[in-house]
C-alpha cells in the first residue's frame, strides 16, 4: 500500500471511530459536559461523572481559545476557570444545547453575563465557600508586606543578615492602624473581621451601600477619598466591575498616606498598574501586595518584581485544598441543577 493510501485509510477509520464515540455519548442520555483543563479537583468531577459524559482539554493549563471553540459544539454545560473568557464567540461555538456556564470561581469579569442572559444560558459561580480562604490570605499578604518577610527570607539566606539590629527590616504594625477596606460584600467583611482581632484603633469602608454587618466590627463608612487620606492599610476586596476599572490611580495613590500599605486580592484591573509601580518607585505610598495582577501571569520583567516595596503572589487567594475542593463540588452541583431544572446552589442572577 502507498503511503497517501495508507493516511487516508487511517483517517477513515479514526473517523469511525470518533464518530461511533460522539453517537455513544448521545445515545447514553447523559449531558455532554466541557471541563476547560485536566487539574480541576476531582470531587466535583466525580460528582458530575454519575450524569454526564466528560470532555475535557488534557492539559492542566487554561484551554487555548482556538481548542476550546473546536470542543464545545452541542455541549450542554461549560465548567470553567476565571481563565476562561466566555464570551459570544464561545457561546455561538457551543450552540443552542449550552444551558449552563459554571465558573470555579467567585468573581465574573471574565464572562459575558448579559450575553449568556439574553441567551437563556444559566451561571454559576462559587461565592461563600471561599470567603474564609481568601481573607485568610489577605492578611497573610498584609502581613508580608507590611513586616517585608519576603525581603528578609532573601536577607536571611544570602547573609544580609549581620546582626540584630534596631531599625534594620523595620516596618508599620496593624496595631492602633485605621484600615481602610474598599469593597464590603463578604470577603471585605471576613478582613474586616481578621484585622479588628489584630487591635487596629479604626476600620473605615468604602461601598456602594451601606453594609448592616459593618456594626459588629464598628467599621465607618466614608467616601472613596476619605478612605485614601486616612487609611494606614489600604485593602481592595472589590469585584471587578465597570465603576471599579483602575479605581486605584495614579490621583488615589497620591491622596493616600506615604506610609500606606496598600493590598489586593480581587481583580488586578481595579489598579492602573503603570500608576501603581510609579507611586511605589517614588515613594508615593509605602508598599504594596498583590494576588492579582494585569496580566496574569505576570511576566517576569514587570518592574514589579524589582521592586523591594512589592510582594507579588500567583492569585492564591481561595488555594486552600479544602476550599478548592469545595468550590468544585459547588461547581459541580450548579451544572447539575441547571441542567435537571432544579434551583441552583449558586446561581448568578
Ligand atoms: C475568585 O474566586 O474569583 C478568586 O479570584 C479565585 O478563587
Amino acid at each position: 500500500m502507498n503511503y497517501k493510501r495508507s493516511v487516508v485509510l487511517v483517517s477513515c477509520l479514526f473517523r469511525k471511530v470518533w464518530t461511533c464515540d460522539i453517537t455513544r455519548k448521545m445515545s447514553s442520555g447523559k449531558y455532554q459536559v466541557y471541563i476547560t483543563r485536566s487539574d480541576m479537583p476531582e470531587s466535583g468531577i466525580e460528582l458530575l461523572k454519575k450524569q454526564c459524559d466528560i470532555k475535557m482539554w488534557h492539559k492542566p493549563s487554561p484551554v487555548p481559545p482556538e481548542e476550546f471553540k473546536k470542543s464545545i459544539p452541542g455541549v450542554n454545560a461549560i465548567f470553567c476557570t476565571l481563565c476562561d473568557k466566555i464570551n459570544k464567540e464561545i457561546l455561538d461555538a457551543a450552540g443552542p444545547e449550552l444551558k449552563v456556564v459554571a465558573t470555579i470561581s467567585v468573581g465574573f469579569d471574565h464572562i459575558d453575563v448579559e450575553e449568556c442572559k439574553k441567551r437563556g444560558i444559566k451561571i454559576g459561580y462559587t461565592p461563600n465557600v471561599l470567603t474564609d480562604a481568601t481573607a485568610e490570605l489577605t492578611m497573610a499578604l498584609l502581613l508580608s508586606t507590611s513586616r517585608r518577610l519576603p525581603e528578609a527570607q532573601h536577607e536571611a539566606r544570602t547573609g544580609g543578615w549581620v546582626s540584630w539590629a534596631p531599625t534594620w527590616m523595620t516596618g508599620p504594625g496593624l496595631a492602633g492602624s485605621t484600615v481602610g477596606i474598599v469593597g464590603f460584600g463578604r470577603i471585605g467583611q471576613a478582613v474586616a473581621r481578621r484585622v479588628k482581632s489584630f487591635g487596629t484603633s479604626k476600620i473605615l469602608y468604602f461601598n456602594r451601600s451601606v453594609k448592616e454587618e459593618a456594626k459588629e466590627v464598628g467599621a465607618i463608612k466614608v467616601s472613596f477619598d476619605e478612605l485614601l487620606s486616612q487609611s494606614d492599610f489600604v485593602i481592595c476586596c472589590a469585584p471587578l466591575v465597570p465603576e471599579t476599572n483602575e479605581i486605584f490611580n495614579k490621583s488615589a495613590f497620591e491622596k493616600m498616606k506615604r506610609s500606606a500599605v496598600f493590598i489586593n486580592t480581587s481583580r488586578g484591573g481595579t489598579v492602573d498598574q503603570d500608576a501603581l509601580i510609579e507611586a511605589l518607585k517614588n515613594n508615593t505610598i509605602w508598599a504594596a501586595g498583590l494576588d492579582v495582577t494585569t496580566p496574569e501571569p505576570l511576566p517576569l520583567d514587570s518592574p514589579l518584581f524589582k521592586l523591594k516595596n512589592c510582594v507579588v503572589l500567583p492569585h492564591i487567594g481561595s488555594a486552600t485544598i479544602q476550599t478548592r475542593n469545595t468550590m468544585s463540588e459547588l461547581s459541580a452541583n450548579n451544572i447539575l441543577t441547571a441542567l435537571n431544572g432544579t434551583n441552583m446552589p449558586a446561581e448568578l442572577k
